[in-house]
């Protein structure tokens, strides 16, 4: 199943930009190529949704296994998109998923594709200086115009961008999507103190080209979605523990009483514990939320150092063994 082309595709000259404003006044960018670096969950899901949108993408990841691992998660995404999409006719829905794919190429390095890249998403490993290391020598390569984002759910972009020249500055926002990439409607788009308006029109443009809808936010600690749901999900840990409810009874609970697709700790589950955990510690140190949201939970720590981390381990709160 080796449909990703390996080499840079050409540059086509048939897309257009996703808006009308005028380039003279506003001297927009119009973003064609995007690289996207980091092929995990969050990676290849915007690497999957910004190809179906028709933008030329290059996933890069610092090793072939990885980028297998990311193809195979688009693989089998992009054809739930086509049934639902097409769910009559199959001849529609294989043009789909090859048009997509054909949008696609790969790279284990993201100082080489950078060239020719208008927009660049990082969406790799929540470690400050491996950020910083990553977008530092990315500035020294790519062209002035190209528009740096950063996929983080808890690192002050601000922060990420200093690494940066304070021309690239104007040029750096939080582009943060949603797991799952495919299925999850909403986009937050942080706007630092820095970023200029027509930089973030392109992101608004490109946003909505991938079919999402967008939001804008300052570079606070979660954002919106995650400082309203990271302490939800801390406090149904809290009420575990605490005995007053089984983890299945507050799951349901939110669920039919309060609309939830997922009850909060099947989605802490889905985050990830450990993700969950590095959030929450992350916000403790800085000092930027009141102690009652971030103190420890020791429910929440004894599952992570038994090594269940949620669904990707097999277990969490809940059993996915099966
Ligand atoms: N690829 C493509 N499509 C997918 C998909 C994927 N990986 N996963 C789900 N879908 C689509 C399905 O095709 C389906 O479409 P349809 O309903 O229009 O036919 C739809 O999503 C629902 O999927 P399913 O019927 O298979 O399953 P569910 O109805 O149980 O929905 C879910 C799955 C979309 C994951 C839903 O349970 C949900 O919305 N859960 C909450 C997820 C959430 O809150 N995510 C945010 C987490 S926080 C985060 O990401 C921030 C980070 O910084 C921590």
């Amino acid at each position: 199943m080796l449909f990703f082309t390996r080499a840079r595709p050409l540059f086509n000259k048939t897309l257009v930009s996703a808006y009308n404003f005028s380039t003279s006044a506003r001297q927009l960018k119009d973003i064609r190529n995007v690289t996207v670096i980091g092929a995990g969950l969050m990676g290849s899901g915007i690497v999957q949704v910004a190809a179906q949108a028709d933008y030329k993408v290059t996933m890069v990841d610092t090793t072939e296994a990885a980028l297998e691992n990311g193809q195979k998660i688009i693989g089998n995404s992009i054809k739930r998109v086509a049934r639902k999409k097409f769910p009559e006719d199959e001849a529609q829905q294989q043009a789909f998923i090859d048009k997509a794919l054909s949008n696609i190429s790969t790279s284990t390095d993201a100082v080489k594709t950078i060239g020719n890249t208008d927009l660049v998403v990082e969406a790799i490993v929540e470690n400050i200086d491996a950020k910083q290391a990553l977008f530092k020598s990315l500035d020294a390569v790519a062209d002035k115009d190209t528009i740096f984002c950063t996929n983080t759910s808890s690192l002050p972009v601000t922060k990420i961008a200093e690494a940066t020249s304070p021309e690239r500055r104007q040029r750096f926002a939080g582009l943060h999507f949603f797991n799952p990439v495919p299925a999850m409607k909403l986009v937050e788009i942080v706007r630092t103190e820095a970023v200029t308006d027509p930089v973030y029109e392109d992101l608004v443009a490109f946003t909505k080209k991938t079919g999402k809808t967008p939001v804008e936010c300052k570079d606070t600690p979660g954002f919106i979605v995650n400082r309203l749901l990271i302490p939800y999900m801390m406090e149904a840990f809290r009420i575990l523990e605490r005995g007053e409810a089984s983890a299945k009874d507050i799951d349901t609970a939110m669920k039919l009483g309060a609309g939830m697709p997922m009850g909060p700790l099947e989605l802490s589950d889905f985050v990830g514990l450990d993700t969950l955990k590095f959030i929450v510690d992350g916000w403790a140190k800085e000092g930027s939320l009141d102690d009652a949201y971030v103190k420890p939970c020791a429910i929440l720590d004894e599952l992570i150092s038994q090594g269940h981390y949620g669904r990707k381990s097999g277990r969490g709160v809940f059993d996915y063994s099966k």
